[in-house]
């Protein structure tokens, strides 16, 4: 702009010059257009400087958008430790952030387990088909040399360094050009882990890329530590909670297992049926408790082999108040703090005849009405004291003559839709036998349709023999003797 204005003003300078040319010597001409090219040259060089400074800033603003991008990763980092307990979510988000902020091509968290002397970690980013990697932290890799030595390795050229295993990468079908791997430490100096990034994008990893990552490290190692506490007090409280559901199941012979199938079928069901993952949580430990209430029924009752007395069903359905009753004891977390209620029910029917509180369609929770087709059907299809296995049709009778009135339709539907192969795999699960490898071939064929086929349905050329494997699987090691009442 000032250039142009610049320009114009020379010009108009120069019209004056010729208007009055006729009243001015040669050398005063001279010395004015001089003048004029002088201005001339100043605005271009005003202009040039303009440039200059605009490339500068713009160069300026890019360098810091670098210096703060790494600022901007350790505080998603930070952020995440709000959202993300599950060490599995957290070493995913970590790695994601880590890879952005040092703008490599792959990162990868090594935690290192000390009862195994392993260093593990989850899926390489990029590598197919492999979920965790370990390796031994006596190794000669360069990741177990970073955690024996705790100190950084940076190395520029993969290829040209010495500790570089290069069958690494013809395993892998990658290609390391550059790695950087910095040791974690917990709060008393001890590794508890390694980062390792590769490939940075351009140029080697720089002494700015180590400070950003041991920053990094040392926020991820406080985070990591802490996941790995509440991991352990997870898998404390579930085992804990299984136990006690199996000693309830073993007290009886005929009835173990009853609690983990009842688990393992509400869980399938709830793949479909449930999308929030504390849901899952709560599904998990109701179904595993649901029955824990038999505790204060008299062995005598429960293990009757014939019809109960009503007095005696009365005795066995206060199992439900009793399964509240000790649940509430629990000091659940607040995540959790459904399950007495959600265990409680599931003897509830959808038209309000159930027991113990006579609850009636969605006053009933809904993963209790999940749990109850899990109960029944795995009640149908096990053997009890006074009938062998139902067959299978009868089962189904049953199953869809309560759509409606007792069970959840929805529920039923999704169990229908399961793959038999889940649902066998399930079934033969707690019968103290392996599972058999023939339970495969029903991978394909969905638990109604084996149902259809065992009913007399026309088999297809891919489900031909299923329906007579199912008999021998079903009936395998049955009691003879047994009266079947039902
Ligand atoms: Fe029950």
């Amino acid at each position: 702009m000032s250039h142009k204005l610049g320009s114009q003003k020379a010009h108009e300078s120069h019209s004056k010059d010729e208007n009055s040319c006729t009243n001015q010597t040669p050398d005063r001409v001279l010395a004015d257009r001089e003048d004029s090219l002088r201005r001339l040259e100043s605005d271009l060089n005003q202009r040039e400087v303009s440039l200059i400074e605009r490339e500068i800033k713009t160069i300026r603003m890019q360098e810091e958008l670098d210096r703060l991008r790494p600022l901007s990763g350790l505080y998603r980092v930070v952020k995440a430790m709000a959202t993300e307990r599950k060490l599995d979510s957290l070493l995913t988000v970590i790695t994601r952030e880590t890879q952005q902020m040092l703008q490599c091509d792959r990162c990868s968290v090594f935690v290192l387990e000390a009862s195994t002397g392993e260093l593990w970690t989850q899926v390489a980013q990029g590598l197919v088909g492999q979920r965790v990697i370990r390796i031994p932290v006596n190794g000669t890799s360069i990741v177990s040399e970073c955690a024996r030595t705790a100190k950084f390795i940076n190395i520029p050229d993969a290829y040209a360094d010495p500790r570089f295993d290069k069958q690494v990468d013809k395993n892998t079908g990658y290609h390391t050009k550059s790695v950087l791997c910095v040791p974690m430490l917990n709060r008393s100096g001890e590794v508890i882990g390694v980062f390792q990034a590769l490939n940075k994008k351009g140029n080697p990893f720089t002494n700015e890329d180590e400070d950003w990552l041991e920053g990094l490290t040392a926020v991820a190692a406080g985070l990591i530590e802490q996941a790995q506490a509440y991991s352990e007090i997870e898998r404390f409280v579930d085992k804990t909670l299984e136990t006690l559901a199996q000693t309830i199941d073993r007290r009886d012979p005929l009835t173990a297992g009853h609690s983990m199938r009842v688990t393992k079928y509400s869980l399938l069901m709830g793949e479909t049926l449930v999308r929030a993952e504390e849901q899952i949580d709560v599904l998990r430990y109701s179904a595993m408790m649901h029955d824990y209430g038999k505790i204060g029924v008299p062995e005598a009752i429960l293990w009757k082999n014939g019809r109960l007395t009503p007095d005696e069903y009365a005795c066995v359905q206060k199992h439900a108040s009793i399964t509240f009753d000790l649940l509430s004891n629990l000091p659940f977390t607040r995540r959790l703090a459904d399950v007495p209620f959600v265990a409680s029910c599931h003897h509830e029917k959808l038209d309000g005849s159930g027991y113990y509180r006579g609850l009636k369609g969605n006053d009933i929770p809904y993963l209790a009405r999940i749990i109850a087709v899990a109960d029944v059907f795995d009640a149908l299809t096990s053997v009890r004291h006074y009938r062998n296995r139902m067959p299978i049709e009868k089962v189904t009778e049953i199953m869809h003559a309560g759509r409606d009135n007792h069970f959840e339709p929805e529920c039923v539907d999704a169990f229908y839709k399961l793959p038999s192969n889940r649902v066998l795999a399930v079934m033969e699960s707690e019968r103290g036998q392996a599972i058999p490898a023939e339970v495969d071939a029903f991978r394909n064929v969905s638990w109604q349709r084996l149902v259809e086929l065992m009913c007399g349905a026309r088999p297809k050329y891919e489900e031909e023999g299923l329906k007579e494997t199912f008999e021998r699987i079903y009936n395998a090691g049955l009691p003879a003797d047994y009266q079947p009442l039902d």
